[in-house]
C-alpha cells in the first residue's frame, strides 16, 4: 500500500511541478517580452535628450512613461542617474547587474527583484515581498551614451503563479487522501480472505480442525478458501477415524484382557477346583490369548500396510496359482463345516504384485465366506479378464450383508453382527486389510450382497 501510495504522490508532484513551470515561464516569459520591448523604445526616444543634455526633457519623458506600479530612469554612461520619474535617485550611481550588462555589452537585460527588509526601494509603493522586473535598454544606436531602466511591479504574474501552485498543493492534498483510502481499501479487500485463511491454517496447526473459512466470490481467493475447506474437511474425518480407530483398538485388546482376568481370579480364589473345571478354564484362557495375537497381528499388518514400512515387492503373478494355493489351505475347513468349494478359471491372468500381501486378500475373502455361510452351502470363486484387468469373484450362498452394512465392512473392525463374529474367531479387521492391498496394488473391491442368499466379493487387479 505504501508503495502504491509512493509511487502515485511522487508522479503527480512530477507531472504539477512541470506543469507550474511551463505555466509560470509563459506567464513571465510574455509579460517580460512586452515590457523589454518598452524598454527599447523608451531608450530610442532618450537618444536625443540624452545627447542634447537635456535634463528636463528627459524628465519629462520618464515621468511621462511612468505610474504608481513603474518608474522609468535615464543613466548616464557611468551608470548615474540624469533622470528619475520618482526624483530620488538623480546624480546617484545605479549597479545592477542588469545595468552593467547594458553598459558593458550594448545589450538590454531584464532581471526580478523581491522587495526586501534592507535591500533599497526600486519602486515606491512596493510592498516587502512583492515581486519587481528591471529592465535595462542601452541608449545610443551608434555609439552608446546610456541606459535606459524600467521598472515595473510583476505581482499579477507573481500571484497567478502562486495561486496554480496552491492549488495544485491542494490537488496533491486530496490526490493523497483519495489513494490512501482507496489503497486501504483495496488491501483489506485483498488481504482480509489471506487472514481469514490464515486464522484458520494457525487454527489448524493447533489440531482444531472444526474450522471453515467463509467464501466470497468465485477468485481464487475463494477458489482457495474451498480447498482449505475440502481439506479441512478431509482432515477432520481423518482425524475421527483415527480416534474412532484407537477407541476401538483399545476395546478389542481389553476385551479378551478383561475375560482372562475373571478366569484367572475365578481359578485364584475357588479352591478346592475339580480338574476338568480347571482345564476348561485355561482352554478358555488360552483362547483369548489367541484372540489377543490375531488382532495384534491384524493391527501390525494394517500398521505395515498403511506406514509404507515395506514397500510392495511387485512380481509378475499368476493369479490362478494363488487361488489354488489359498483354496488348498481353506479346504480343510470347509469341508469340516460341510461347505463345497470350487475354483473355475475362465481366463489365465498375471499381474504384478507382492505374492505375499495378495495372499492375504484372497484367504482373507475365501475365510469369510466360508465363515459366514451355513452347513450344506457352497462357495465359488472365479477368475476372469476383463479390460486387461484380472477379475477374482468370491461368490458364496451364505448369511449376506444387510444393505445398510455393505458400505462399511470395510471399515476397521466393522462387524454385522457383533457377537458372531467374535465367536468365529473375526478382529473386523480382515476387510480393512483387503481393501488396503488391493488398493495398494491399483485396484477396486467391492461387494454385492442379499440377506440370507449369499454374498460376491469383487476384486479387480490391474494385469502386469
Ligand atoms: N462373505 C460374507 N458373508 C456375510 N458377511 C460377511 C462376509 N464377509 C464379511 N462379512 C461381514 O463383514 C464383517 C467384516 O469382515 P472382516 O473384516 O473380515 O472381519 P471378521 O474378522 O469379522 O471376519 C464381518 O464381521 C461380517 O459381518
Ligand atoms: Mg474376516
Amino acid at each position: 500500500m505504501l508503495a502504491y501510495l509512493l509511487i502515485v504522490c511522487v508522479s503527480f508532484y512530477i507531472v504539477s511541478a512541470t506543469l507550474i513551470r511551463l505555466v509560470g515561464e509563459y506567464l513571465f516569459n510574455q509579460k517580460a517580452n512586452d515590457e523589454l520591448y518598452a524598454a527599447i523604445s523608451l531608450a530610442a526616444q532618450a537618444e536625443a535628450p540624452l545627447a542634447a543634455r537635456d535634463g528636463e526633457a528627459l524628465y519629462a519623458l520618464a515621468d511621462r512613461n511612468s505610474d504608481d506600479y513603474s518608474r522609468v530612469l535615464v543613466l548616464d554612461l557611468y551608470g548615474v542617474a540624469q533622470a528619475d520619474s520618482q526624483s530620488e535617485m538623480n546624480g546617484v550611481r545605479m549597479s545592477r547587474r542588469e545595468v552593467a550588462t547594458a553598459l558593458n555589452q550594448g545589450k538590454a537585460d531584464y532581471g526580478y527583484y523581491f522587495v526586501g527588509d534592507q535591500s533599497p526601494t526600486l519602486l515606491t509603493g512596493a510592498l516587502t515581498g512583492n515581486m519587481i522586473s528591471l529592465y535595462a535598454a542601452p541608449i545610443g544606436r551608434e555609439e552608446l551614451m546610456g541606459v535606459l531602466v524600467y521598472l515595473t511591479r510583476s505581482e499579477e504574474a507573481y500571484r497567478s503563479l502562486m495561486t496554480i501552485q496552491t492549488k495544485m498543493l491542494a490537488w496533491l492534498g486530496l490526490v493523497t487522501v483519495a489513494v490512501t483510502l482507496m489503497s486501504l481499501f483495496v488491501s483489506r479487500w485483498f488481504t482480509r480472505p489471506i487472514s481469514e485463511l490464515n486464522e484458520g491454517i494457525v487454527e489448524m496447526a493447533n489440531g482444531d480442525f472444526s474450522n471453515r473459512v467463509k467464501v466470497r466470490g468465485k477468485n481464487e481467493f475463494a477458489q482457495l478458501a474451498t480447498a482449505f475447506n475440502t481439506m479441512c474437511d478431509r482432515l477432520e474425518s481423518l482425524d475421527k477415524a483415527r480416534n474412532q480407530f484407537v477407541s476401538n483398538a483399545s476395546h478389542e485388546l481389553k476385551t479378551p484382557l478383561s475375560t482372562m482376568k475373571i478366569l484367572i481370579e475365578t481359578l485364584m480364589y475357588q479352591d478346592p477346583m475339580d480338574p476338568d473345571m480347571t482345564r476348561e478354564f485355561l482352554t478358555d484362557i488360552n483362547k483369548e490369548i489367541d484372540r489377543l495375537n490375531s488382532v495384534i497381528g491384524d493391527l501390525l499388518t494394517l500398521v505395515s500396510i498403511d506406514g509404507g514400512e515395506k514397500p510392495l515387492d511387485a512380481r509378475p503373478i499368476s493369479v490362478a496359482e494363488l487361488l489354488s494355493e489359498n483354496m488348498r489351505r481353506l479346504q480343510p475347513l470347509a469341508r469340516e463345516r460341510g461347505i463345497e468349494m470350487t475354483l473355475s478359471v475362465r481366463e489365465q491372468a498375471v499381474v504384478n504384485g507382492d505374492a505375499n500381501r495378495l495372499t492375504q486378500v484372497f484367504y482373507n475373502l475365501m475365510d469369510n465366506a466360508i465363515k459366514y455361510t451355513g452347513r450344506g452351502g457352497s462357495v465359488r470363486v472365479e477368475l476372469s479378464k476383463k479390460d486387461r484387468r484380472a477379475i477374482v469373484k468370491v461368490i458364496d450362498t451364505g448369511i449376506g450383508i444387510p444393505k445398510e452394512d455393505q458400505l462399511h465392512v470395510f471399515d476397521r473392525f466393522y462387524r454385522v453382527d457383533k457377537a458372531r463374529s467374535r465367536e468365529t474367531g473375526g478382529t473386523g479387521l480382515g476387510l480393512s486389510i483387503v481393501k488396503q492391498i488391493v488398493l495398494l496394488h491399483g485396484g477396486h473391491v467391492g461387494v454385492v450382497s442379499e440377506e440370507n442368499k449369499g454374498s460376491t466379493f469383487t476384486v479387480d487387479l490391474p494385469e502386469a
